[in-house]
């Protein structure tokens, strides 16, 4: 594997663009170079359960835990095994109870009507045990799944915590998903019942989720006996009597419910995200760890203190919002803000800086396609010039890699850390940051800084046998994963172990590639698998080619990730046509195009299908992918060994030319 010169550029401290004169960013509450860092990494690793322990005493527990960590069916761990809580207790009651209920707990603005609505920790309480007595009423309890299939509204995170009030178990799917996907993942956790919302809003469309949930439910095999529909003033939806039931109406007239007991090791949520294949992997989270992770990583990585307000641009249907829409602020006794709108367009790139402003945000946590949308619409920061952020601290950037230039871009223009930090849906938390909480560490351009205590990060060759500083390697973290990571996939053991632990015993393997420097600063490269990452989303080219693979006038296919400006790499389709078929390649490519819309949804983002006459494959009949997307993105490739024909590469580096040049 290569390094690209960025990645592999020696240390440097943190510099200021040569271009501007702007000031050094100020420096957060924790002070550089303490060594505060070193040591809890250190404790971490040496005594894993004391300093997780440690941490749990910030949770209220109904029943204390027999032991912190049970690492005797390793991977899979149990934390705090024999303990009980509710982790929606945790999340609001316990700040009412200190006295708190008038805090703001939610801040939603909505950049499409204009209006922002604040709601306290005692309203959301209200809410929410509301919610979980209408959902207790139609037959959820404690194990019982429930999908959440909502747009950006404050009735998703009371979906969500309701469902923790009951011991019931969430799975929120993305908006963007179209009614396939949303069946696949019915018919995986077979819920009880299905929350939705008549529609969403995208710029300048309503989406109507209620006829996709209706096609989904229609498809899957599992019937869902109950539906609960939020109509929006957007659109009306239609019901079917009997299944679908109004959420103003049944609201009205709940008692609220109590929170249940849970186990610490019982599941809060299942989360899908892409795989290899078609079907998508359902992360297990546990309540016990994950609450107890996410408290101590909110202050650690992010440095928010109770009533600070933390933003989380992103979807309550990604892991980000999860972990820093939902939970981690709320169970901080901060103020969580939930953004329904875009970077740009709703009405322009000064969206987000207005949200910062009026809000008084301190935090900011987005994926860098969002500041390379803001940047390219405005590129000199007009919009921030003469802007007074005075509560802004510092911007966090995850998701994908963040180029340099994005980096510097956001540093000279805003002003405060811009902090890129890694981490996966998996794991549920930063696995590498600069945790400003703790200490405030040097800048490495194309680094997301250093492993957070808890991970125990290493770059290793495919035998495991750790690879030499700066070189590169399968990134790995050392067993046993901290509280808050997969504890499983759902109704599949067999899979989370083959998929993560089978190929390097005593290891958790992440699936990105990467190297680790001599100061232990960590470069993540590429994934070395199928997946890519398409504007800060995670698909699957596994499952696009299924897709392709289904037209009828497809004989085979490839779909690999091509590096673009905006959304970091986009999905592009190369189909070989069946013997015989003598049809316009431009249709054939529209079609495939559609029909990715339609069973993966408009999130996928695949608009560019080539015809090629050939894909380039070794002599045993693989296809050469990797190749591919080194052609596509106009590396200098070597032409493998193995390769069966190198000329079909000429054809697939003319084809990609053209649709560089548009
Ligand atoms: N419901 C329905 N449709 C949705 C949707 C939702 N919740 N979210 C996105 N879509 C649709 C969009 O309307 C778009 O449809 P189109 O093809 O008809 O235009 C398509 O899915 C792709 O959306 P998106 O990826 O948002 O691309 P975009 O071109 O509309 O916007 C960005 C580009 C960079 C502005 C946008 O991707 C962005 O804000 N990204 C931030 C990434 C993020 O939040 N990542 C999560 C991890 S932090
Ligand atoms: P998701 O599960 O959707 O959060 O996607 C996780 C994947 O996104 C990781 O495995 C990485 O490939 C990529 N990723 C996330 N954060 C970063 C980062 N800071 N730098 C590089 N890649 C990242």
């Amino acid at each position: 594997m290569e390094l690209s010169t960025e990645a592999a550029a020696p240390a440097r401290a943190r510099e200021t663009p040569a271009a501007d004169a702007t000031p050094v960013p100020p420096a957060p509450a924790a002070a550089p170079n303490t060594g505060a860092l070193d040591r809890l990494q250190h404790a971490a690793r040496a005594n894993p359960a004391a300093f997780w322990a440690e941490r749990a005493a910030a949770i209220d527990w109904l029943r204390p835990w027999d032991a912190a960590l049970d690492a005797s069916r390793a991977p899979f761990n149990r934390w705090f095994p024999g303990g009980q809580l509710n982790t929606c207790f945790n999340a609001l009651d316990r700040h009412v109870l200190a006295g708190h209920g008038a805090r703001t707990a939610l801040i939603h603005d909505s950049a499409y009507d204009g209006r922002a609505t604040r709601v306290s920790y005692a309203e959301l309480l209200a809410r929410t045990a509301r919610f979980a007595g209408v959902l207790r009423d139609l037959g959820v309890g404690r194990g019982d799944r429930v999908v959440i299939y909502m747009p950006m509204v404050v009735e998703a995170v009371v979906a969500m915590l309701a469902c923790a009030r009951l011991g019931a178990v969430h799975s929120v799917v993305f908006g963007g998903f179209a009614a396939p996907e949303l069946a696949t993942r019915i018919d995986d956790c077979t819920p009880k019942a299905v929350v939705t919302a008549s529609c969403g809003i995208e710029p300048g469309r309503v989406v109507e989720y209620k006829p996709l949930l209706d096609a989904a439910l229609a498809r899957a095999r599992h019937a869902v006996p109950a539906v609960v529909v939020l109509q929006r003033p957007q659109c009306a939806a239609a019901m079917t009597p009997g299944r679908d039931h109004d959420w103003q109406a049944l609201d009205a007239r709940a008692t609220p419910a109590d929170c249940v007991p849970v186990e610490a090791t019982d599941p809060l949520y299942i989360l899908y995200t892409s795989g290899t294949t078609g079907q998508p992997k359902g992360i297990v989270r546990d309540n016990g760890g994950h609450a107890v992770a996410l408290l101590w990583s909110v202050k650690a990585v992010y440095d928010i203190d109770p009533g600070d307000v933390f933003w989380a641009a992103s979807d309550i249907g990604w892991q980000v919002g999860h972990s820093y829409i939902t939970y981690g602020p709320l169970l901080a006794g901060a103020t969580a803000l939930l953004y329904e709108g875009k970077p740009v367009g709703t009405p322009d790139a000064g969206a987000f800086w207005r949200v910062l402003r009026e809000h008084r945000v301190k935090v900011l946590l987005t994926a860098p396609t969002a500041i390379r949308a803001i940047r390219r619409e405005d590129p000199d920061g007009a919009l921030l010039r003469g802007l007074d952020l005075p509560d802004f601290r510092a911007l966090f950037l995850a998701g994908e890699r963040s180029d340099a230039d994005t980096l510097r871009w956001a540093e000279t223009h805003l002003r405060v850390p811009v902090v890129d930090h890694w981490w996966q849906t998996e794991t549920g938390w930063p696995i590498a940051a600069d945790p400003l909480g703790i200490e405030r560490l040097p800048v490495k351009h194309g680094s997301p800084t250093r492993a957070v205590p808890g991970w125990d990060i290493h770059a290793l060759d495919a035998d495991g046998r750790e690879v030499a500083p700066g070189e590169t390697g399968l990134l790995a973290v050392r067993l046993p994963l901290p509280p808050g990571a997969a504890t499983t996939i759902w109704n599949a053991d067999e899979r989370f172990e083959r998929a993560y632990f089978r190929d390097l015993p005593g290891w958790y393997k992440t699936g990105d590639a990467g190297c680790i420097d001599a100061d232990g600063y960590i470069f993540v490269m590429s994934r070395v698998d199928d997946v890519i990452n398409v504007a800060g989303h995670r698909l699957s080219t596994g499952a696009i080619e299924e897709v392709l693979a289904a037209h009828p006038d497809v004989a085979e296919c490839a779909v690999i990730g091509m590096a673009d400006a905006l959304k970091g790499q986009v999905p592009v389709g190369f189909v070989v046509l069946k013997k015989g078929v003598a049809r316009a390649h431009a249709a054939v490519a529209a079609e495939v195009v559609a029909a990715v819309r339609d069973r993966i949804g408009p999130v996928a983002a695949f608009r560019q299908a080539l015809v090629v006459e050939r894909l380039p494959k070794t002599r045993s009949g693989k296809i050469l992918r990797a190749t591919m997307a080194g052609i596509a993105d106009g590396k200098e490739v070597a032409v493998p060994a193995t390769i069966e024909d190198a000329g079909v590469l000429e054809e697939i580096r003319v084809a990609t030319r053209a649709l560089v040049a548009g």
